[in-house]
């Protein structure tokens, strides 16, 4: 029939429809946030682990609304030029690899510099760090190793911070704001730290970056949540992703409100992230990308699950 003829060329005249509603929509927001997570070298690689994301950071991300792509270590510049352009955000993990000669620590600095330079011309792309991707941040804003050693290695934290002057924490709950400060919520697992002195005295970081909470191991005061002042660069000394979703430790924190502390965190990055427009030059490259076409191993140690890559 007519009907039955029409039908396809009606399809296709829907589709074109929605896909230009779709872009008008994006204009404003993206939706659909894709963020980078860099990977790190293995520390005994083998011929098909040679680096490897922690699930829990993926999964932290996901939580909020965005899908991952992995950042692999030691691919050109243009490759990384090309995945910045198509992506909405990323995030420098925690863990062991060197600050100045591993694959993660060149991608962190080809990645950061693509970064300062977007939000400078007004094409806002937020960047996270956390743990070693706080440390990296530090060194590359300053230009100095400025890490001093704290006895931080295995324990959880309250938060004191003043919700209200920070664009992180400002739409955190009351309730949870006051959970923060008088519950350890916030996850350490860290050999080194910026120690507040260091920090104070080196006018690159306070000149670039808003201090919103130190804490303490008993005898040293060190940075442990900062913002950047005139770009969205925010780094945790601590591990926002752990609370929900690794279990290893017993001083990991699981309260209500620790799972809170995770997906408010997660909620915050995610949203600065739909400021991005950045998107893949077709459906097709962006699929290829995404973390989907990698399984997780069960460790049965360390960070439950783990991504490795040849
Ligand atoms: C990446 O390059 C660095 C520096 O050359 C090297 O040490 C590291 O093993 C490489 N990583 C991988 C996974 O190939
Ligand atoms: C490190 O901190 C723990 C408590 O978190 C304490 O029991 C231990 O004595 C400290 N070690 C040193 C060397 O200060
Ligand atoms: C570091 O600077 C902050 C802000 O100016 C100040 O409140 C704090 O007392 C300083 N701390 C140290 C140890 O220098």
């Amino acid at each position: 029939s007519a009907a039955m003829r029409l039908l396809p060329l009606l399809c296709v005249v829907v589709a074109a429809c929605a896909s230009s509603a779709a872009v008008i929509k994006r204009a404003d927001r993206n939706d659909r946030p894709v963020i980078g997570i860099l990977a790190q070298e293995v520390f005994k690689p083998t011929s098909k682990r040679s680096s490897y994301i922690a699930a829990s950071y993926i999964k932290y991300l996901e939580s909020a609304g965005a899908r991952v792509v992995p950042v692999m270590v030691n691919r050109s510049e243009e490759e990384y030029q090309q995945l910045f352009n198509s992506i909405n955000g990323i995030l420098f993990p925690g863990g062991g690899a060197s600050l100045t000669t591993s694959g993660y620590a060149r991608a962190a600095e080809i990645f950061y510099k693509l970064a300062l330079e977007a939000n400078s011309r007004g094409d806002y792309f937020p960047v996270w760090g956390t743990c070693l991707g706080m440390e990296k941040l530090m060194l590359m804003t300053s230009g100095k190793n400025l890490l001093s050693q704290t006895n931080t290695t295995a324990l959880s934290l309250s938060l004191h911070t003043d919700g209200m002057s920070s664009r992180l924490f400002q739409d955190f709950p009351a309730d949870l704001m006051t959970s923060l400060a008088t519950e350890p919520l916030t996850e350490n697992s860290h050999k080194w730290s910026i120690l507040v002195q260091s920090f104070n005295k080196t006018e690159e970081l306070t000149k670039f970056y808003k201090v919103l909470s130190v804490n303490t191991d008993g005898s040293n005061e060190f940075i442990s949540t900062v913002e950047a002042y005139d770009y969205p660069v925010y780094a945790t000394q601590w591990h926002p992703e752990k609370n929900a979703f690794e279990w290893r430790q017993p001083h990991y924190p699981h309260s209500p409100a620790a799972i809170k502390t995770t997906f408010y965190m997660a909620n915050f990055f995610i949203n600065e992230a739909k400021k991005n427009l950045h998107s893949f030059t077709s459906e097709e490259e962006e699929r290829k990308a995404l973390i989907y076409n990698y399984d997780s191993s069960y460790t049965g140690g360390s960070f439950e699950q783990v991504y490795y890559f040849a």
